[in-house]
């Protein structure tokens, strides 16, 4: 699917709709540019999971972990990850999050298992992004 999106506050909704068709324990892979919505698609899916606090780019820690009544939720930024053994140690492997976002995933990913892959790119102007799934 593609989908057009004209804002921040649009791809939240195309988030909160797309968080309906991840399977149950889901990696969530998430490519693209700097800035084309990798982050405010996780806002987007915690606020329809019902998370009130703030969510950000783990670039830096790269791991936030979000907690709500029913899941536990990990978001990594993998920006500055390279390889597998890198991946590993910042415990990837060992979580047990019932839902896993990962920002700039690229080659780290194809290790992934049965992860969902989400595109964004920028479209015509300012405001516009693509988001793009496999189905
Ligand atoms: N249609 C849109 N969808 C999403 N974000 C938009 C849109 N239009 C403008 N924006 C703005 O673009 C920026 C997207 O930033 P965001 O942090 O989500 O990018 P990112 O892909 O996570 O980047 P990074 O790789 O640096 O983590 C925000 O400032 C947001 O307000
Ligand atoms: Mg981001």
């Amino acid at each position: 699917m593609r989908y057009i999106s004209d804002s921040a506050e649009r791809t939240r909704q195309i988030a909160a709709e797309l968080l309906k068709t991840f399977p149950d324990g889901a990696t969530v892979c998430l490519d693209g540019e700097m800035g084309a919505g990798k982050t405010v698609f996780v806002q987007g899916c915690m606020q329809a999971l019902g998370y009130t606090g703030r969510v950000t780019s783990p670039t830096f820690a790269l791991c936030n972990e979000y907690m709500t009544e029913e899941k536990k939720i990990m978001h990594y930024d993998l920006c500055r990850i390279t390889d597998e053994d890198d991946l590993y140690s910042t415990g990837f492997y060992d979580s047990d999050a019932d839902l896993i976002f990962v920002e700039w995933a690229g080659a780290n990913c194809d290790g992934f298992e049965n992860a969902v892959h989400i595109r964004f790119s920028y479209g015509k102007d300012e405001n516009e992004r693509v988001i793009e799934t496999d189905d």
